[in-house]
């Protein structure tokens, strides 16, 4: 099973086109150390050539261009995007929806109601592309039942609910409902070997922390180093927690979290940073906070990444 990172960057990507901050003004004029970044989206394949494509992200064309393996060219009309996944309805995980209008047969589109839901209403993807290609809406359910892909035998992929909100397009933006957003455990059936992902993670609920033991590879919220980041730059209004994202510093913080999470020799795990924040000191390479990191043993996600399971 392979898992390519498309896009390593929260939403703005990096360097965010209207930013001036720190890292995007060193980014253009290459005065600061740090690799650009796309926008949110990770593709899992279990042959290399079908793959499920999680979060389609407003980068998509630029991410299907760099990474050749999502055209087969098996036919005159072709892509290797077998199933679309989406795990919120936030702009930056559906927004590419619309750039696979050209499709010849209805996308396959698994969201869950609460986030169907605000796909086919505050932010209307859904009936838009029924003028177009069409979806074809698998309804991902919470009760424990995994989602199986004919594209991807051999690999399990497990559900997990989290607490977060919905878009501030969603009608329920101001009543959470399970389902907003969702995390995911990949499983190959072959090797055994398992991954969890979590872009947005902003409350470690003890069935998610226990969800993250004994994993091979945990590719988890890396969008802020603090809480107050946003504000203390003056570029928002918002924590980190208040759009559902866990900071990586200080007490509580994702370095301690996954401080918490054993190794075993037998199942060393890869620790990785992914939707990483324009404003983030850690995509600095040669700065104290990426040091910081890698004394924790944690990675950062990085467009074109690829992990075998
Ligand atoms: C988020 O995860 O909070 C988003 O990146 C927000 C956005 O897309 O602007
Ligand atoms: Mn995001
Ligand atoms: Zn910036």
């Amino acid at each position: 099973m392979k898992i390519k990172v498309l896009g390593s960057a929260a939403g703005g990507g990096f360097p965010q086109w209207n930013c001036n901050c720190h890292n995007c003004d060193g980014v253009r004029r290459g005065t600061v150390k740090a690799k650009r970044r796309t926008q949110s989206s990770i593709a899992v394949s279990a042959n290399g050539e079908d793959w499920l494509l999680v979060n389609a992200s407003p980068d998509l064309l630029a991410q299907i261009a760099a990474n050749p393996e999502l055209q087969p060219a098996r036919q005159p009309r072709d892509t290797g995007i077998a199933a679309v996944l989406v795990m919120d309805a936030q702009i930056d995980h559906v927004t590419g929806l619309l750039m696979l209008r050209e499709r010849g047969t209805p996308l396959p589109l698994y969201a869950t109601p609460a986030v169907w839901q605000d796909l086919s209403t505050g932010f209307p993807i859904g009936p838009i592309l029924s003028h177009y290609c069409g979806v074809e809406h698998h309804a991902i359910a919470l009760g424990g039942a995994p989602i199986v892909l004919a594209a991807l035998p051999r690999v399990r992929i497990d559900p997990l609910p989290l607490t977060s909100k919905a878009p501030p397009y969603s009608p329920h933006r101001e009543a959470p409902e399970r389902g907003d957003n969702i995390g995911l455990v990949v499983t190959n059936l072959d090797t055994g070997k398992r991954a969890f992902y979590a872009p947005g993670l902003g409350v470690l609920e003890p069935h998610v922390l226990a969800a993250m033991q004994d994993m091979d590879l945990l590719l988890v919220d890396g969008t802020t180093w603090t809480n107050d980041e946003m504000i203390r730059l003056g570029f928002s209004k918002k924590t980190a927690a208040d759009m559902g994202h866990l900071p990586q510093s200080g007490p509580g913080g994702m370095i301690e979290v996954l401080d918490g999470i054993g190794a075993s020799p037998a199942r060393p795990v890869r620790k990785v940073l992914i939707h990483i924040n324009n404003t983030n000191p850690i995509l600095v390479e040669d700065g104290p906070e990426r040091r910081t990191l890698a004394e924790h043993g944690i990675e950062l996600a990085e467009d074109g990444m690829t992990f075998e399971l």
